[in-house]
């Protein structure tokens, strides 16, 4: 039987609604929507498809937002300055600055300027730290949306092996935190990892966020196991693929999720998520 399918697009549908409902309940009676700010550095052509993306969702949902483009030539202190405009902009519940910047800015220091209160990325060290002692406050977007998707299904957590491929600060750190606070046994993969196919083949749930098309083969897969898809790669032809060679493992695992339709859409998702949850904070 071939694995059942996580469908992002239609989970990511109905969270999105489900915000929508709470900000057309709760704005009127504060007297403003959560208010979400997104930076973008210069006009890398995928980053530019993204931000659109989210602010587009955040109009949707009923939050109000604002896209700030700067040109590729913002010093990094115009950006701090920037954000420290927005962290005492008392209509804004959230700030993201769209990684990656360009190389005459250091992330580090970026990412510290946001204020902790307003870091809906949940990057920012403070909210890194809580993650890492189980006293989460905003969890970074695609992590998140992986354990959405894991709830989804009902895949147990507690006592399962699961494996995590790629160990980016954004991704899959952030996301072995999360594994491993919901009781699994947790397995963080990086590019020096040898014998990679005999640490996912133990895998009760598998998740890839490299981004290199094919990187997981159904060899690699325990039959029945959870496959998540966090691998976002452009083809020679134009199409868009997953880490996950999705044909050929489909039929060995208990569940997959596709790309595109998976993780993208539900990152938005549990970014309206934050923005609501910092809003709640912000008006309490
Ligand atoms: N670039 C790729 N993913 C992300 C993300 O989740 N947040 C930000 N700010 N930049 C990204």
């Amino acid at each position: 039987m071939p694995a059942r399918l996580i469908d992002g697009l239609a989970l990511a549908q109905s969270i999105r609604a489900e915000v929508k409902n709470e900000v057309a309940q709760k704005a009127p009676a504060v007297g403003r929507a959560p208010g979400l700010a997104v930076i973008l550095v210069g006009e890398n052509p995928a980053s530019q498809v993204y931000v659109r993306n989210k602010v587009k969702a955040c109009q949707e949902a009923g939050l109000h937002s604002q896209l700030i483009e700067l040109p590729l030539t913002t010093s990094q202190s115009a950006l701090v300055a920037e954000i420290d405009r927005l962290n005492h902009d008392r209509t804004i519940d959230g700030i993201l600055v769209q990684l990656p910047l360009p190389d005459h800015i250091d992330d580090h220091v970026i990412i510290h300027a946001i204020s902790p209160e307003k870091d809906v990325d949940g990057f920012h060290p403070a909210n890194a730290g809580a993650l890492l002692i189980g006293r989460p406050r905003f969890r970074p977007c695609t992590p998140y949306a992986v354990m959405r998707m894991l709830a989804s299904v009902q895949a147990p957590l507690r006592g399962a092996e699961a494996v995590v491929v790629g160990a980016s600060n954004i991704v899959g750190k952030p996301l072995a935190l999360m594994l491993l606070q919901a009781g699994a046994t947790i397995t963080l993969c990086n590019s020096k990892t040898q014998n990679l196919a005999e640490k996912t083949r133990r895998a009760d749930i598998l998740v890839s966020a490299v981004g290199r098309p094919k990187l997981i083969t159904a060899d690699m897969v325990k039959p029945g196991a959870v496959v998540i898809d966090v691998g976002i790669n452009r083809l020679a032809n134009g199409a868009l693929a997953g880490d996950v060679d999705f044909d050929a493992v489909r039929p060995v695992a208990g569940a997959i999720s596709p790309v595109p339709g998976g993780v993208g859409p539900m990152t938005i998702a549990m970014l309206l998520v934050n923005t609501l949850e910092s809003f709640h904070e912000h008006t309490r």
